[in-house]
């Protein structure tokens, strides 16, 4: 599916039968066609699209499931707008359940947050919801449900923020959604919950594994909703300088991604410049985001998103030249390659938070024990659901430490903070993996008052409980619209 690069202007219209609609103002450059040259500003341009969160039947590639996304597809409409705009999207509930929509990393005020019974009361089946919000930083984001298992549906999109004054050089982008799949294949993702939370013996668990990574052998892993037997192809003439916009928005599931023949330049984490680092591979846990550039060769490459610990893998084609396409399983050894540490990356110096002194706060990644299966609380009290108290202008070091033995990528809702490194400071993100007895440590500036949701992105660690909150000022806001983390959630 070819996607096109930059319109000099663009604008998304609501469209009619829930996609969105591209309409480009201007002369279109096709992809792969320029130079990499410094492109000319973008005039900051606004979005409009219509979510209509629905049942959906949709094609794999080789399956067809039906599941719940938004409008026609999976992943839902890929939403653009320049740094500066602003975002109207109107959230159709057509579910038989209630739902939310959470814009994963941007920086929008709290009551544009979608997290359920805290930032707004979640919309009923039938029901309609106007999220409007400006868009402040560039950068590779996603949107998704916020409400019970519904991100390990269909119920996903990538946003992406365009620089209006774009640093950096490229001929043409291609997003890169992954994706792990169960929705409609026997299963879906509630009674995989049910496992996850009580993996007796029934012979059904047997799709549960041991890993640290994840819990569940998936029968799918896709790239951009598309499964490795019919994969998508991305065409672009060789030589061409590519912007690889890496999203993984699975639910249990890290992948390990390598463009075969190719190094990766790491530009961006979670929508945020680090300084280069040239690497073979990256490893992207749930939520998290990374954008990479490569170069071009000649001839035609598998892309490989291996599922980290459940040997599978997904995967899609990149062709600059005729010729037949690697199978799937193709040995790709750039996977094995260099691999960048989180304290290999570093924030470019222009999001750089600075050292000033920061209050600490002690945070454990834990097992409950009253019938909570995960938690994120605090020292001595991991039962309690935890809220942050924190004060506009005020810097918080939060210090994560997993007692378990799995994987726990940790998301904040409504901030960027930027990783503590022994030395020095790291990257700036908004979702970080803390592995199985370790320690991270995280800067936040506490600038948008609100009640935000703290949680794992392995989406059913963060059902079974692995939740906090940071909140401005002393207690929680009340009242009969904002029960807090009290409501169902
Ligand atoms: Cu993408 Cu609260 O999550
Ligand atoms: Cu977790």
């Amino acid at each position: 599916m070819p996607v096109p690069s930059h319109p000099t202007r663009r604008a998304l219209l609501f469209g009619t039968a829930g996609a969105a609609v591209l309409l480009a103002g201007g002369p279109r450059t096709l992809l792969g066609t320029g130079a990499a040259a410094p492109r000319p500003a973008l005039p900051v341009a606004d979005t409009a699209v219509l979510l209509d969160a629905a049942p959906v039947t949709v094609d794999l590639g080789s399956q067809t499931v039906t599941t719940w996304g938004y409008g026609d597809r999976v992943p839902g409409p890929e939403i653009r707008v320049t740094a500066g705009g602003t975002v109207s999207a109107r959230l159709r509930n057509n579910l038989p359940q209630d739902t939310t929509v959470h814009w994963h990393g941007v920086r929008v005020a709290s009551a544009m947050d979608g997290a359920p019974w805290l930032s707004q009361v979640p919309v009923a089946p039938g029901g309609v919801f106007d999220y409007h919000f400006t868009a402040p930083d560039p950068g590779t984001y996603f949107y998704h449900s916020h409400v019970g298992t519904q991100l390990d549906r269909g119920a996903y999109g990538a946003l992406v923020v365009e620089d209006p004054d774009e640093p950096l050089g490229y001929d043409a982008e291609w997003t890169v959604i992954l994706d792990d799949w169960l929705d409609g294949i026997g299963t879906d993702p509630d009674e995989a919950l049910e496992r996850v939370r009580d993996p007796g013996p029934n012979p059904m668990h047997s799709t549960l594994l041991g890993g640290i990574a994840g819990h569940i052998a998936y029968p799918h892993y896709l790239v951009n909703g598309r499964t490795p037997q019919a994969p998508e192809e991305f065409t672009a003439a060789p030589g061409r300088r590519i912007r690889l916009r890496l999203i993984n928005a699975g639910a249990d599931t890290a992948f390990r991604v390598a463009l075969g023949g190719h190094e990766l330049t790491v530009t961006h984490t979670d929508g945020y410049p680090v300084v280069p680092v040239t690497v073979d591979t990256v490893l992207i846990a749930m939520g998290e985001r990374y954008d990479v550039l490569v170069t071009l060769g000649d001839g035609v490459f598998p892309l490989v998103a291996a599922a980290e610990g459940k040997g599978a893998r997904a995967f899609a084609v990149v062709r600059t030249s005729a010729g037949e396409a690697p199978p799937a399983s193709v040995d790709v050894a750039e996977l094995h390659g260099r691999l960048p540490r989180l304290s290999d990356l570093i924030a470019d110096p222009s999001v750089d938070l600075g050292n000033a002194p920061a209050r600490g706060v002690d945070l454990v990644l834990s097992h409950g024990t009253k019938g909570t299966v995960w938690t994120l609380g605090s020292a001595g009290d991991f039962d309690t659901p935890l809220r942050v108290p924190v004060a506009v202008g005020e810097r918080v070091r939060l210090s994560f430490t997993n007692t378990t033995r799995m994987w726990h990528p940790i998301h904040l809702h409504g901030h960027t903070f930027q990783v503590q490194r022994a030395a020095g400071r790291g990257p700036r993100k908004d979702t970080v993996v803390v592995r199985p007895r370790e320690s991270v440590t995280v800067d936040v500036l506490a600038e948008n008052p609100g009640e935000w949701m703290l949680h794992c992105h392995n989406l059913y660690h963060s059902e079974l409980g692995m939740m906090a909150t940071l909140g401005y000022g002393d207690t929680p806001p009340t009242g009969p619209d904002m029960p807090g983390m009290s409501g169902p959630r």
